[in-house]
């Protein structure tokens, strides 16, 4: 299990050497392909306001200046918020190809409208990495010069049934003692491939380990804090004392939901147990504390890295046969399961 902290210098040490590798920031290097060197890296976000986006961009931005720092390189990043407009962002992107950018980052806000991006970009012949909202393959593949970085939800939800099933086992979530657990999913935006497949894995998972399950109900909470503690409020209204395990799409969720137990007059010992997915600041606070019991990192720096060594590959012109491209598209980064016994290595 590697630390964080020092997963951030390997990453800093693996940008080094490939920027060694490659020449990059020496005078024989020729200048990038519309920039004089310069290296401009464009972003649109769905929504500047979602927690594990913000801390995607942190980390984008914390690699950009380690490698202006390190290499002394000439990098521009710039970000745009969509404000979760799909049309906001088309314009996003035609005026970032308008200005030059050599790259553009796309977090799709709608991942079934990706035409206009694809379209404008191939035009223009300015590559897209798109990231953490996923557009289906057979629109992936319609130019070679589109790109997904991400993780694999299916993982992400498969663990967090896992953890829910040891603590299960533990003895702990059965209160009632009726062989079955009571529980409550709180889902993201609908449609977002991380939703889907998060509900149905971490479910599926527990049903294959052998769980009796017993669904009390489920809420939409587009991965939302302060949604999320809405429907849990109504959720302990109907339920209470009955809900014995919370399974929620994200740490922002998971964390609405303990903001609602913890409001209600619901004593603690005939509160659930509650679980997250993501690793964020909040999330992790809250596992060391005791308040969500486990969460599944999704590594945001590893995403961030890999976005960042793609763009700078790609404005440079320069071979991706060193980045971890699967199908030449895809590069995906894997979830660790958090608990209290390793949250400190994550923080
Ligand atoms: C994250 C969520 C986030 C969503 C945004 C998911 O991968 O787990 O926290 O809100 O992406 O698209």
């Amino acid at each position: 299990m590697k630390k964080k902290k020092g997963r951030r210098s390997a990453v800093m040490v693996m940008l080094v050497v490939m920027l060694v590798l490659c020449g990059c920031g020496t005078r024989q290097k020729l200048p990038a392909r519309k920039t004089d060197g310069k290296i401009k890296i464009g972003v649109s976000v769905y929504d500047q306001y979602d927690a594990f986006v913000a801390e995607l961009m942190q980390d984008l931005n914390d690699q950009v200046l380690g490698a202006k720092a390190e290499e002394k390189q000439d990098i521009v990043l710039e970000v745009y918020n969509a404000s979760q407009s799909q049309t906001k962002q088309n314009e996003q992107v035609r005026d970032m190809i308008a200005a030059n950018f050599d790259v553009i980052c796309v977090n799709l806000v709608d991942r079934t409208a990706p035409t206009e991006v694809i379209n404008a970009a191939r035009d223009a012949d300015v590559p897209i990495i798109f990231f953490n909202r996923e557009l289906v393959e057979d629109d992936l593949q319609r130019w070679d010069k589109l790109f997904y970085v991400g993780a694999d939800a299916f993982v992400s939800g498969k663990m967090q049934g896992e953890l829910a099933v040891d603590a299960i086992q533990s003895g702990t979530v059965d209160r009632n003692g009726d062989g079955a657990i009571q529980y409550v999913v709180l889902e993201g935006e609908a449609g977002h491939q991380d939703a889907i497949a998060r509900s149905e894995s971490s479910v599926n998972r527990m049903l294959e380990l052998g769980v009796k399950l017993d669904r009390l109900t489920y809420a939409i909470a587009n991965w939302n804090r302060a949604q999320a503690k809405t429907q849990m409020d109504k959720i302990i209204r109907q339920y209470g004392a009955d809900i014995e395990l919370v399974l929620a799409n994200n740490d922002e969720m998971a964390l609405g939901a303990i903001d609602a137990f913890e409001a209600s007059d619901l004593p603690k010992a005939q509160r659930p147990l509650i679980f997250g997915i993501d690793g964020t600041e909040a999330g992790l606070s809250a596992v060391c504390d005791g308040k969500l019991e486990a969460t599944i990192y999704n590594d945001a720096e590893g995403q961030a890295a890999a976005i960042f060594h793609l763009a700078h590959h790609l404005a440079l012109e320069e071979p991706l046969r060193d980045l971890p491209l699967v199908g030449d598209k895809y590069i995906r980064l894997p979830y660790e399961k958090v608990t209290r016994d390793n949250v400190l290595e994550f923080k």
